[in-house]
């Protein structure tokens, strides 16, 4: 396979029949992640010029299917598979390079093209180093032993946290571009390392764990082995956006993670540590939020969870393993089994308001044939109260009994409808049930993991 030969045939002629506004786009997902941001990014990849992650790093796990081919992507933007593209990882994102150089050397491994060329680093993006990742793991596991267990965040274990807390700290920061200046990593590391060495060791006590000091000259090593490998890869992806829009090219934003795990407006503190939702475009790219036409909010038609935190239509039953089983619902970053339940229509329109969604996506809904009734949750109970809000408080979300309305379910297989009109009666009344709740049209539906599963409305 070659990024010229990943266009399945009939691909070209879906996504031509979604219209968008002219300007810019982003995607973004509208649950607790895994909602499918990787198969639309892909799908519509093939109307942009340049597609351009602008948050989180390598907890994002995003799934493309081309035929009967499975790739897993976690760094680098979904629109890779397509040649010609530019694909942009912005400031906002924090780069593991060890994961990202095994992610390049995967993807050349099976024949797809990547270079210099066709994806650009920020030199403004973060670096996440060893140091980050054992104290992301410890971190957590010291706040559960010591404390409480419910209080573990569950985090993908992948340096996040951490590395935008340096990020905020900035004395133990290090940026991307500073992998290419080794007199100055010198002395970064220096300092991070001797700082990190005290802090990890004490939490390594506390969890009552060994814990081997990070050596300095070995980070410093490391930092300059990947500023050499990266090094065609790095630019002021600022310039490099603004040039790309000034000549006119189109622009896709790909989110990682999703609007109830961002850190501002998400289930705080059960949230993972960067801008996850569209209003992250503007400061993970430096692309002004005006330019941004149209957002495709991607929602899963049903909910999951993977890690910590509240979850009011969560299903401990047979129905959620059968979601499970049925929708695969393992992560595609730690494998862990995700939480499953049904559609949070209260937190899906939550997300649509604060990420500006001007269209939805609706995924997985082949997961949900031979499922009768479909419960949906349009409202929470809070003791006496009746709550027709997305509440602020984490606490109070884990209190609510989730308020359904049961709709009628939908026989299966739909997987090979390609058309609105060739889904059952009640599986369209379920679509239309969601976009008038929500308030947003459902322009997309997804009945498989393939391209060419999707019905464009
Ligand atoms: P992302 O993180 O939002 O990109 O989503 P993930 O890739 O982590 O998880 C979505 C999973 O669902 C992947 O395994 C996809 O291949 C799969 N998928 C996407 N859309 C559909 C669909 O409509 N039906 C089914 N059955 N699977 C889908
Ligand atoms: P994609 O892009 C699902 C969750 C973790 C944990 C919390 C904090 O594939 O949808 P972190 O490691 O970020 O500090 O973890 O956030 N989480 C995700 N869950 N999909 C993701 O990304 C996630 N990214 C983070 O499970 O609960
Ligand atoms: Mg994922």
């Amino acid at each position: 396979m070659s990024n010229a030969t990943t266009q399945s045939p009939n691909t070209a002629d879906l996504t031509e029949r979604l219209t968008l506004k002219a300007g810019h786009c982003a995607v973004a997902g509208l649950q607790w992640g895994d909602e499918g941001k990787g198969k639309i990014v892909d799908l519509l990849t093939r109307r942009f010029d340049v597609v351009t992650r602008y948050n989180g790093g390598a907890n994002a796990g995003h799934t493309v299917v081309v035929g009967d081919e499975k790739f897993a992507l976690h760094l680098i933007p979904s629109g890779i598979l397509y040649s010609g593209k530019v694909n942009v990882l912005g400031n906002g994102v924090v780069i593991d390079p060890a994961q990202l150089i095994k992610e390049i050397e995967g993807l050349r491994g099976r024949g797809i093209q990547v270079d210099g060329d066709n994806l650009k680093i920020s030199d403004r993006a973060h670096v996440v180093f060893p140091y980050h990742k054992t104290q992301d793991v410890l971190f957590d596991q010291a706040v559960a032993q010591a404390w409480e267990a419910g209080a573990a965040l569950g985090t993908t274990g992948r340096g996040i946290g951490p590395c935008y807390a340096d990020k905020a700290l900035r004395s133990t920061a290090v940026r991307v571009g500073d992998l290419l200046r080794p007199d100055r990593i010198k002395t970064q590391l220096n300092r991070a390392v001797a700082i990190k060495n005290v802090m990890l060791s004490a939490l390594a006590k506390q969890c009552g764990v060994e814990f081997e000091p990070f050596d300095a000259d070995e980070q410093i090593a490391l930092a300059k082995q990947w500023g050499d490998t990266l090094a065609p890869h790095i630019c002021d992806a600022t310039q490099l956006l603004h040039a790309q829009m000034g000549g006119g090219r189109q622009v896709l934003f790909e989110g990682a993670n999703a609007t109830l795990l961002d850190i501002d407006h998400g289930t705080y503190p059960f949230v993972t540590s960067s801008n996850c939702s569209a209003l992250g475009v503007a400061t993970g790219s430096a692309v002004p939020a005006q330019k941004v036409t149209e957002v495709i909010g991607i929602a899963k038609a049903y909910q999951t969870r993977v890690g910590g935190g509240p979850m009011p239509t969560e299903l401990s039953d047979a129905t959620g393993d059968r979601i499970r089983e049925v929708g695969r619902e393992f992560g595609t970053t730690t494998g862990r089994p995700r939480r499953c339940g049904w559609l949070d229509l209260v937190a899906v329109k939550y997300s649509a308001m604060v990420s500006g969604a001007t269209g939805l996506a609706l995924m997985l809904f082949d997961v949900l044939a031979d499922l009768d009734p479909l419960n949906v949750c349009v409202a929470y109970q809070h003791g006496d109260e009746r709550i027709e809000h997305f509440p602020a408080d984490a606490s109070v979300l884990d209190q609510v009994e989730p308020v359904y309305e049961s709709l009628p379910g939908f026989a299966g297989p739909i997987d090979t409808c390609t058309a609105y009109d060739d889904l059952p009666a009640a599986a369209r009344g379920y679509v239309d049930f969601i976009e008038q709740f929500v308030g947003v049209p459902v322009r997309i539906i997804s009945v498989g993991p393939r391209r060419d599963q999707t019905i464009i409305r």
